[in-house]
């Protein structure tokens, strides 16, 4: 399983994280399953926002979904932004739909996926956001299924150079 491991020391190095991830996973020409967990706070949305906007979407278009389970943005590639905080159980994501977007070629950003994990696919990016100060944050990216090492080598090879 692959894995790395990279520090943002404020929000600007979140931003630039965001837009690598998103730089990595337009080249696939699947879609793609990014799984985002960490505590109230740590950045989820805002690296959702990131990543929408490298792809084309307006900021002011990402919110927070925390009392809408599902938004839909029309960006490079369409971009569907989950947030489990207020789902129950996986069951309630397949209830949105999830099994379709997972076959197609949209992107789904799921916030609080630890809690709907038995939905997500075989195959996914796993974003793990630690708080580690005010402004820093620690980010634990791995793949979950080796169609996603590609995702994980870019960003090595970019943190490299
Ligand atoms: N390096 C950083 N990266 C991301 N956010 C940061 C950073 N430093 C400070 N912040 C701040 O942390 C907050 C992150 O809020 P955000 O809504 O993205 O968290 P979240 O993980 O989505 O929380 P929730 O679980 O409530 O959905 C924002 O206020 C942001 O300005
Ligand atoms: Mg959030």
């Amino acid at each position: 399983m692959s894995e790395v491991i990279l520090d943002a020391v404020d929000e600007w190095a979140t931003a630039t994280l965001a837009q690598a991830v998103a730089a990595a996973l337009v080249v696939r020409t699947a879609g793609a399953v990014v799984a985002l967990n960490g505590p109230l706070g740590a950045g989820k949305t805002r690296f959702v926002r990131e990543l929408a906007v490298a792809l084309g979407v307006n900021p002011d278009e990402v919110a927070s979904p925390t009392f809408v389970l599902l938004h839909e943005y029309a960006g490079a590639r369409t971009i569907y932004h989950c947030d489990a905080y207020r789902l129950r159980s996986a069951r309630e994501l397949w209830e949105l739909g999830a099994e379709e977007w997972f076959d197609s070629a949209v992107i789904v950003l799921i916030e609080w996926a630890d809690r709907v994990v038995d939905a997500l696919p075989a195959e996914y990016l796993e974003v793990r956001i630690e708080v580690t100060g005010d402004t820093s944050r620690r980010f634990n990216l791995r793949a979950v299924g080796v169609s996603y090492d590609a995702v994980i080598d870019a960003l090595r090879q970019r943190n490299a150079n």
